[in-house]
Order: C-alpha cells, then sequence, then structure tokens
C-alpha cells in the first residue's frame, strides 16, 4: 500500500463523483473532490459580495478563505472559514458563478497548491477535476478521463438535483463550454490518459475496469 494517485476528470455528469468515491473506496485511499474546492471560493466570492468580473477582487477572497477538505470517500466534506458549506456549493447560485471564478489564473494557482499539497499529504488517494491528468498532478499512476453523451449526462444530473431536464442540459452546456474554452487549463484529455465512455457502461463495471488497469501497471 505505496504511493498511488488517480486522476479522474470529465465533463460535469459524465459520472466522476460515483466512479471517484467508489474507487477510493475499494482501494482504501483518500478522495479528493477538486470541483467542490472551487464551488466552496466562489461560495465565498458570492458571500463577500465583490464583483464577479473583478479578478484580483476574486483573487483576494481565495488567498483569504479558509478551506478545510474531508478526503474520507465516505463522508466528503467542505468547511469554509468554518461554515459547512457542503448543500450551498452545490445550490444554482454557486453553481451559475463558478465557471467564471474557476477560470480566473490567479485561483487556480492557490487551488492547485492546496490540492497538491492534500494529494501529498495523502498519498494514496483519487482526484477528480478536469485538470488533474494534465496539470495538478500529471504524474498520476492512472489517469482517466470519463465521458459520456449529452443526454445522459444531463438526464444524470437532472435526476440527481430533481431540476427540469432542459435547463439542466442548457446549464451542462453553458459550463462544458466555459470549462473546455477558458485560456487558464481547460477541461482537456491527458494524453496518457484512459478514456472511458460512461453512457452505456455501469458505475460497477467502470469501476472494476479502472481496478483491473490499476493492477496490471503495479
Ligand atoms: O465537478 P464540478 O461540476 O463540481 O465542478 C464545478 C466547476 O469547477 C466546473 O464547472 C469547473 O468550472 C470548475 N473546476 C475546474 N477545475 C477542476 C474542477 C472543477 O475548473 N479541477
Amino acid at each position: 500500500t505505496g504511493r498511488c494517485v488517480v486522476a479522474v476528470d470529465g465533463p460535469s455528469g459524465s459520472g466522476k463523483s460515483t466512479v471517484s468515491r467508489r474507487l477510493a473506496d475499494a482501494l482504501g485511499a483518500r478522495y479528493l473532490d477538486t470541483g467542490a474546492m472551487y464551488r466552496a471560493v466562489t461560495w465565498a466570492v458570492l458571500r463577500s459580495g465583490v464583483d464577479l468580473d473583478n479578478a484580483e477582487s476574486v483573487t483576494k477572497v481565495a488567498g483569504e478563505v479558509d478551506l478545510k477538505i474531508g478526503v474520507d470517500p465516505a463522508a466528503p466534506s467542505v468547511t469554509a472559514d468554518g461554515i459547512a458549506v457542503d448543500r450551498d456549493i452545490r445550490g444554482p447560485e454557486v453553481t451559475a458563478a463558478v465557471s467564471a471564478v474557476s477560470a480566473v489564473p490567479a485561483v487556480r494557482e492557490i487551488l492547485v497548491a492546496l490540492q497538491r499539497q492534500i494529494i501529498e499529504a495523502a498519498g494514496r488517494i483519487v482526484v477528480e477535476g478536469r485538470d488533474i491528468g494534465s496539470v495538478v498532478a500529471p504524474d498520476a499512476d492512472l489517469k482517466v478521463y470519463l465521458t459520456a453523451s449529452a443526454e445522459a449526462r444531463a438526464q444524470r444530473r437532472s435526476t440527481e438535483n430533481a431540476a427540469d431536464l432542459a435547463a439542466t442540459a442548457a446549464d451542462l452546456a453553458r459550463r462544458d463550454r466555459l470549462d473546455s474554452t477558458r485560456a487558464a487549463d481547460p477541461l482537456r484529455q491527458a494524453p496518457d490518459a484512459v478514456v472511458l465512455d460512461t453512457t452505456e457502461l455501469g458505475i460497477d463495471e467502470v469501476v472494476s475496469r479502472l481496478r483491473e488497469l490499476l493492477t496490471g501497471r503495479r
């Protein structure tokens, strides 16, 4: 049980969170949801009332907020300035603003540094996000890129959030576009990532496929 870092990237609704948590659990590893970190900073930005378009003010909030990230795959948690924000960061206000906040390069620098510290301290960890295999942990033991059809992703998210399907599909399309076209560390498939399309594959199949890949590699 030495060091083992698994990077899981992909767009929203591709199954990253479920797959990453299950895999971490199966490996007896920790789990880091980097999207929750961008969401928690966004929560702090909204709370502070600074202008979302003011990169300098947004960066200041990102640098000052005290984030605590729990990395237990059975109960991941996030606090910002001592407040449990697990529920609020999934709400529509944060979801609408997070792509703008995560596009600020200086915000990314702050969070990537924190993510690397958490990974280093954990040793064995499954990390999910958009830029994990490409930027945060380019030396990961396994890099996975999960995809699924736009329809399947919207369907999953709207079921999860009990939200309208058409509105969810529009929101996903908007975030995918912003996340993959931004200048700083866009959503990108690392050249050495294993690509899995989860449109037809069940969670169990994906997790066991990844476990096989890990065994093959060690
Ligand atoms: O994964 P989740 O949908 O919670 O991520 C929320 C947002 O955080 C994404 O839409 C993206 O803008 C940003 N993000 C990012 N880099 C990551 C993880 C998330 O830019 N590694």
